[in-house]
């Protein structure tokens, strides 16, 4: 093709003037799909754009990028003793993402590009005006600006992120428990209650402020703490700080509280049973002590395995005649801390099964605010298999929740070993780095309009760049994620 006609494809139209020509389109162009030799800097994950003459400008995304030679293996061995030059180009495959039509409706091009064609670095408008990023300060969590592209910051509806839920999914160390931290730092700044499940008591340095950095003025970001907006609760007072977490024991039928034992349910249901309705037909409340003292009545030795487990859970301190009062948890506009540091692991599932019951009993009746409930280590609270108390609940609310104005943000660095049914109703879903076969599988599997070159991607990816999808975002997007205004509590621990 020759000069005069590549020019009267690309560059002949006045506002291309401005922009930065990174390649000619060439070979076979399909309407989704095309290559081009890459002219310059493009890397993977550029925006570039393109005239159509019938369609206007077009966006499109480098996919894949690769260096193509004559060079053949054979011709590689005898380099060495034969003069022989070899040929290379750059060639990136761009897929495209659209143009905006009259009515503001994304299209693709319905007939392809012409070859010779000239492709250029998008700009940052154009960008914003294709995809659909809006500046939805008032009502949106600013997470971060979108990759490679600093200029574009993204919001994600805090309305739509609690009616439809999220999911936020990677590996371990890519920066999940960080993220988190970010999205609480927005929820307390838009007066969004929210209670979060902490396994790790790493979501209280959300008190404190960070260290100011050259990241928090490129990302207009300042420093501060929420001291006055949190509130932390632990069911072990003697391990954390914290105001006491307790539930009411006369709540709970004797085969939950059997569920919480090592023993089999069938030798000891019927005497913990009876003991139990013995005590609700005298008194309203009462105590685990109570019901030892009337199995102790027995004197019948077969229970004493029972009675030293009552005595364990009478020693967690976590029933009581009356329980915390689900509203002095859960107060309007502030966040909710349950601090699990330390807890044995029954226990925490115990905590997160009543705590989530109460929430959606109340939440239903209208009796809390509006929230959103955080779970962290969800393959723990609502694993795909084997039991935890607290998966029925947490699919309830991952299927219902919605209808009251509870959301659920489940957090997991195993994607592919959380409940399939909860990870599958998250409508906004964030994925950081993920290099497991049968957990990208499973991304793969829920996440809609995701490339192949971004799949692979996600294996790749630095700490704190995240996939973001669904919600308010109109397609998978990358996004670079902003620094935090307060500290971090779950820094990796060094070792020398
Ligand atoms: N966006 C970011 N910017 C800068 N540092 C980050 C970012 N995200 C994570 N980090 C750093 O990476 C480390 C791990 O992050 P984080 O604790 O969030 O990982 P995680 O995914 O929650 O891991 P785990 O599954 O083990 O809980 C931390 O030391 C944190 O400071
Ligand atoms: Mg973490």
């Amino acid at each position: 093709m020759s000069e005069v006609e590549v020019k009267h494809l690309g560059e002949g139209y006045m506002d291309s003037a401005s922009l930065k020509k990174v390649g000619v389109i060439y070979g076979d162009v399909g309407t989704t799909q095309f290559t081009c030799n890459v002219i310059g800097n493009l890397e993977q994950g550029d925006y570039v754009q393109v005239y159509h003459e019938r369609f206007g400008w077009v966006l499109g995304k480098v996919d894949e990028i690769k260096r193509k030679t004559n060079l053949t293996l054979e011709k590689a061995i005898k380099l060495q003793d034969d003069d022989f030059t070899v040929k290379e180009i750059v060639a990136a495959t761009v897929v495209v993402i659209g143009y905006r039509d009259e009515r503001g409706l994304l299209q693709f091009p319905r007939t392809p590009f012409n070859v010779g064609s000239i492709v250029y670095k998008a700009e940052e408008e154009f960008i914003k005006k294709v995809i659909g990023i809006k500046d939805i300060r008032e009502k949106g969590a600013y997470i971060g600006r979108l990759y490679r592209y600093r200029k574009i910051p993204i919001y994600l509806d805090i309305n739509v992120m609690v009616q439809k839920h999220v999911s936020i999914l990677a590996k371990t160390g890519a920066g999940k428990s960080y993220l988190t931290g970010v999205l609480l730092e927005e929820f307390l700044k838009h007066n969004v209650t929210a209670v979060v499940i902490d396994p790790h008591g790493e979501y209280i340095s959300l008190r404190t402020p960070s260290k100011k950095t050259k990241l928090h003025q490129e990302f207009g970001v300042l420093p501060r703490g929420y001291e006055g907006k949190i509130n932390v609760f632990t069911p072990d007072v003697q391990l954390n700080k914290g105001k006491p977490l307790k539930f009411t024991l006369s709540s709970m039928t004797s085969r939950e509280l059997l569920n919480l034992m090592n023993l089999d349910a069938r030798q000891y249901l019927i005497p913990l049973r009876k003991a139990m309705d013995l005590l609700k037909t005298s008194r309203q409340y009462y105590t685990i002590k109570d019901v030892m003292r009337v199995l102790e009545s027995e004197e019948n030795n077969a229970l004493q395995p029972l009675l030293s487990q009552l005595e364990y859970l009478d020693e967690m301190g976590i029933f009581d005649k009356r329980g915390t009062k689900i509203n002095e948890i859960v107060q309007r506009g502030k966040l909710s801390i349950i601090n699990l540091r330390g807890v044995p692991p029954d226990i925490q599932e115990l905590v997160v099964q009543r705590l989530s019951m109460a929430l959606f009993e109340l939440r239903k009746r209208n009796k809390i605010p509006p929230l959103m409930l955080v779970v962290e280590e969800a393959h723990n609270y609502a694993p795909q298999q084997g039991t935890s108390s607290s998966t029925k609940i947490l699919r309830t609310i991952a299927s219902e929740g919605r209808k009251f104005g509870l959301g659920l943000c489940i957090i997991s660095q195993r994607p592919a070993k959380v409940d399939k049914n909860i990870l599958s109703q998250c409508n906004t879903q964030i994925i950081l780095r993920v290099t497991n076969p049968n957990d990208l599988r499973a991304i793969g599997n829920s996440v809609e309009g995701l490339t192949k070159g971004s799949l692979e991607e996600i294996q790749r990816l630095p700490v704190g760049v995240a996939l973001v999808t669904g919600g308010n975002i109109p397609m998978p997007l990358f996004v670079e994620i902003r620094p935090r205004e307060t500290k971090h509590g779950g820094e990796s621990v060094k070792v020398v």
